[in-house]
């Protein structure tokens, strides 16, 4: 099969398939899916009513033989019985994959699916089978590089091709024509997200990240939006928010220093507490020490959760829903995340409701229990969208959305400057032409930072923090027909002859269409503050005699680098 020229044409085709609901963000028929449901429960019952029949005729037969085994025990054991049965089962199974085949046989093409678990099959293997005999598999056989397993997947079945994630469709875009057209062009249609089992017993379909495309995404959105500009969110005024982190980060760092092993520091806490706290301040109204050990923990739980979210055990709850709430491993582990975090933020909410004067809104939370009341009040049509539960997932939305995808980018970008230090110089020299020593650089200097700025995007577009954005697509930010030498770490890609900052269109960190990433604005300003900051303070070195880890990173729902520690030097 050959990569062919991308064509959206095949989504109305799809828009009929009854269990065509994860893909890009088509809406799902919920009715047709109900269908097959009943369909399938009027099989099952022929079976048992058929397997009553025979337990009936063998019950007769043996009634005087022995009366202390019960007939129907009797017959079940017997081999023509269990044969009879599992030929049964296996015509009965047939019939249904040939009718779920005959289903999907318009869709685009991709790898054969295996029956129940689609091509997710070589999760259920152990790991070193996986390895001796997948390893040059087009199949999705590695969780942590499920983008470069699609890119490999593109190469072959072209730039719009189906997986299925069990019995589901999938449809992938690959290859930024593809995914603009349907961004673009057909925003009803993909503006919607898909529902994943594990993401809908997580979420609920609530808040905004996975809210389905409808009322309710949207009164949470522009509420968030306007509720959230309205305390600086994207605006200058955040600026003295955002270096009260910074500064935060570079006290503990010199202190840091002081006692530091060869082996270097991690900063994850650091700045992961800086970046959190931005969020925390404007919707909770309160920031927290860094070491705090509630706030700590909850934190570390959220990256956890995100990172095993993605495990191979846990995908498997896509397939067999019940797993989630097996007592053991991964799955206990995400289930205790989830109930610490939740106790956690509905804490906060309560003791918000406690407080709560209205005149006086303090932060998001007051603002949004304000309008739930006013709501109330006024008997409004929007009232059952305003609710505490909503309200507790759209600020578990903000944290999760807003801090590790902020803090993996800022750590992503203090490694290539430790295993580029020409790149770190020259960036120290501009910030020091620029911006000089005596006072923190600020947003206006932008404009003047353009190797700095042309560095971040670099590192966006090596690292693409969120690959495959939040289900809809796998952007080509390695395509060799789009970057010369795409794998090379090199900003000056980003700056014209006349170092100018040049503006890639198909170069879409943070998505693209009505779902683009709701705070890009202050992610921009806070790697920018941040970045900047920590680069006029600090020189970051990679310990010498450490092997630099894989830059494939550690894949979450937010691709975070692998574990490092670097050598921090003041300027
Ligand atoms: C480097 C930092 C960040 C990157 C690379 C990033 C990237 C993205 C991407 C790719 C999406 C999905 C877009 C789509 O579905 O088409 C997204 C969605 C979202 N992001 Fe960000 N993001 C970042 C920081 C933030 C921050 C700081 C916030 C703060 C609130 C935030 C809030 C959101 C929300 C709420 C959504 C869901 C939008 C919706 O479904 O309507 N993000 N982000």
């Amino acid at each position: 099969m050959t990569a062919g020229k991308p064509s959206l044409q095949f989504h109305h085709r799809m828009m009929d398939q009854s269990d065509c609901s994860v893909l890009l963000s088509a809406n799902r028929n919920h009715k047709n899916k109900q269908a097959m449901l009943s369909v399938r429960t009027a099989q099952e019952e022929d079976v048992f009513d058929q397997q009553l029949a025979v337990i009936d005729q063998e019950e007769f037969q043996h009634a005087d033989m022995d009366a202390s085994i019960s007939p129907l025990l009797h017959c079940l054991v017997s081999p023509a019985n269990i044969a009879g049965f599992f030929a049964f089962l296996l015509v009965f199974y047939l019939l249904q994959h040939y009718h779920w085949l005959q289903k999907h046989k318009n869709v685009p093409p991709g790898p054969k699916p295996w029956p129940v678990v689609g091509n997710f099959g070589s999760f259920l293997l152990p790991s070193f089978i996986i390895r001796r005999f997948f390893k040059n598999s087009r199949e999705l056989s590695s969780p942590l590089s499920p983008q470069a397993g699609l890119m490999e997947m593109a190469k072959l079945y072209g730039d719009i091709f189906s997986i299925f994630v069990g019995p589901q469709l999938m449809v992938v875009l690959n290859g930024y024509d593809a995914v603009r057209d349907a961004m673009l062009n057909h925003v009803e249609v993909f503006s919607d997200r898909p529902e994943i089992p594990l993401v809908t017993i997580i979420t609920k379909r609530k808040g905004i990240v996975f809210a389905p495309y409808g009322p309710l995404w949207r009164t949470n959105r522009r509420f968030c939006h306007s509720t959230l500009r309205s305390f600086g969110f994207g605006r200058m005024s955040l600026e003295p928010c955002i270096n009260e982190g910074l500064s935060i980060i570079k006290t503990e760092l010199q202190s840091l220093i002081k006692t530091a092993e060869p082996s270097g520091i991690d900063l994850t806490p650091l700045i992961s507490n800086a970046v959190s706290n931005v969020i925390s301040s404007m919707s909770l109204g309160q920031r927290f020490h860094h070491q705090d050990q509630e706030f700590c923990s909850m934190r570390d739980l959220m990256s956890h959760g995100l990172e095993i979210s993605v495990s191979t055990s846990i995908l498997l709850v896509n397939i067999f829903p019940w797993l989630y709430y097996l007592p053991f491993g991964a799955f206990k582990d995400l289930r205790r995340a989830e109930t610490d975090i939740t106790a956690f933020l509905k804490k906060i909410i309560s003791r918000h409701r406690d407080t709560l004067d209205p005149e006086n809104p303090r932060d998001f939370i007051d603002m949004y229990l304000v309008e739930m009341l006013a709501k109330k009040k006024e008997g409004n049509s929007e009232e059952c969208l305003f609710s505490e539960d909503d309200l507790f997932y759209i600020i578990g939305d903000l944290f999760i959305a807003g801090t590790d995808t902020t803090t993996n980018t800022l750590l992503w970008s203090i490694l290539y400057m430790s295993l580029y230090p020409d790149v770190q110089e020259k960036v120290q020299q501009e910030i020091e032409r620029v911006v000089g020593s005596d006072r923190v650089p600020s947003l206006t200097d932008k404009g003047r930072l353009l190797y700095t700025e042309a560095t971040i995007l670099e590192v966006l577009r090596m690292t693409v923090v969120v690959p495959l954005s939040i289900p809809h697509m796998a952007s080509e930010t390695t395509d060799p027909t789009v970057w010369d030498n795409p794998d090379d770490f090199n900003p000056s890609r980003f700056l014209d002859e006349q170092g100018k900052l040049l503006r890639k269109d198909c170069f879409i960190p943070f998505g693209l269409g009505r779902r683009v990433c709701m705070g890009e604005q202050l992610a921009k300003m806070e790697l920018f503050l941040m970045f900047t900051g920590l680069m006029q303070a600090f020189t970051f070195r990679f310990p010498e005699g450490k092997t630099a880890p894989s830059m494939y990173g550690r894949f979450g729902l937010t691709l975070a680098p692998c574990p490092f520690t670097v050598c921090v030097k003041t300027r």
